[in-house]
């Protein structure tokens, strides 16, 4: 008879960006516990992500938070297989956090370091809450700093379809909020306020780029938004802020929407996953959702707890490195613009 296969334990740690986050995850898709310590509130007063006041954070942070997920965990360090961290893209100064916490722990243990791609992280969301989702499919990841289209051809092999040539999707959403007022995060607020806005009120243009069919670029419909509210402005018109999120919210859906089911046909894939911070956005899981509807797409998409920054995905991610024995030495580093693929 076949023995029983031991159960992998992931430690995950998370700091690219504004969010100190830690996990236990157990056999690559059973998450134990999920912390995370959001600074949004301490951004917030600034408008946005100010780097040097989030690495701080992150130091300050991270001891506990990592406690706190092995507590929730019910679980010890020593019954970790694999401290899994993610090692860029991101922001230097809030990665290396992160990554030094890892080393150390890695160092002072011998429990084996795994490196972990971000992006990568976000994808593998997926995989929590679909525990029938295998590759190879298409996923479109929209977050604060990324829209890339990528082919998933398998665990831990990428090809990169389409990305944006200038703005990330929410790059976007939090200019545009910026410029209407809503303040930051720009995101979630222009979900909301446009519910109650019409998102055919206002044409916006859906950028095309010339010699790239996936490829995005959101430069250009910012611009057209902080046209239409200057001119409006001059004329003594009064702008309906929810009509403009409406339909720049509309513009950007319809963008993603095309470039996806294109993508998908071109390269015959009938699976399809969104994941990033993005992704929580309603208007664009309901357009997304119909349009692989009418194209019997399966179509996949996670808990918006998970498309936000979270060290969970990051454990499932680090999981499929550990079983294909991958492993990080301690010169790992932190690496700001790390490629996918
Ligand atoms: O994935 P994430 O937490 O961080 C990065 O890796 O960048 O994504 C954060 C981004 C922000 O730009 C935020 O405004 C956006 O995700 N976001 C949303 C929504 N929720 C978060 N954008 C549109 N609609 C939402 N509901
Ligand atoms: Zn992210």
């Amino acid at each position: 008879m076949e023995a029983k296969q031991r159960d992998v334990f992931i430690l995950a740690i998370e700091s690219s960006c504004d969010e100190t986050a830690a996990a236990v995850v157990r056999n690559g898709r059973d998450v134990r516990s999920n912390v995370i310590s959001s600074q949004i509130d301490l951004h917030t007063l600034y408008g946005g992500v100010v780097p040097e006041i989030a690495s701080r954070k992150h130091i300050e942070k991270i001891n506990q938070v990592i406690e706190q997920a092995l507590q929730e965990a019910d679980c010890d360090l020593k019954d970790m297989d694999a401290i899994a961290v993610t090692y860029g893209p991101g922001l230097v100064g809030a990665l290396l956090v992160g990554v030094a916490e890892a080393k150390a722990i890695s160092f002072a243990t011998g429990i084996p370091l795994i490196g972990v791609h971000h992006i990568e992280g976000h994808i593998c969301a997926n995989y929590i809450e679909h525990k029938e989702l295998e590759p190879p499919f298409v996923s479109l990841v929209i977050s604060g700093g990324h829209t890339h289209l990528v082919k998933v051809v398998d665990y831990g092999k990428y090809e990169i379809l389409g990305r944006t040539r200038d703005d990330a999707a929410g790059e976007a959403f939090d200019k545009v909020a910026r410029a209407v007022g809503l303040g930051y995060p720009g995101g979630p607020k222009i979900d909301m306020v446009s519910k109650k806005g019409n998102p055919e009120a206002i044409d916006f243009p859906r950028a095309k780029v010339r010699d790239g069919e996936f490829d995005f670029s959101f430069s250009g419909l910012k611009s057209a938004v902080l046209n239409y509210l200057n001119t409006e402005k001059m004329a003594g018109r009064e702008i309906v802020t929810e009509d403009v999120a409406a339909s720049f919210q509309k513009a950007v859906t319809d963008v993603l929407v095309e470039h996806s089911m294109n993508a998908l046909e071109t390269y015959g894939f009938k699976k399809f996953a969104i994941a990033g911070g993005v992704a929580s956005n309603s208007a664009i899981r309901s357009s997304m959702k119909e349009a692989c509807l009418k194209k019997g797409i399966d179509f996949y998409y996670p808990s918006p707890v998970y498309c936000t920054d979270n060290a969970a995905m990051i454990g499932v991610a680090g999981y499929y490195e550990f079983i294909q024995g991958k492993r990080s030495d301690l010169s790992l580093n932190a690496v700001p613009n790390l490629k996918l693929g």
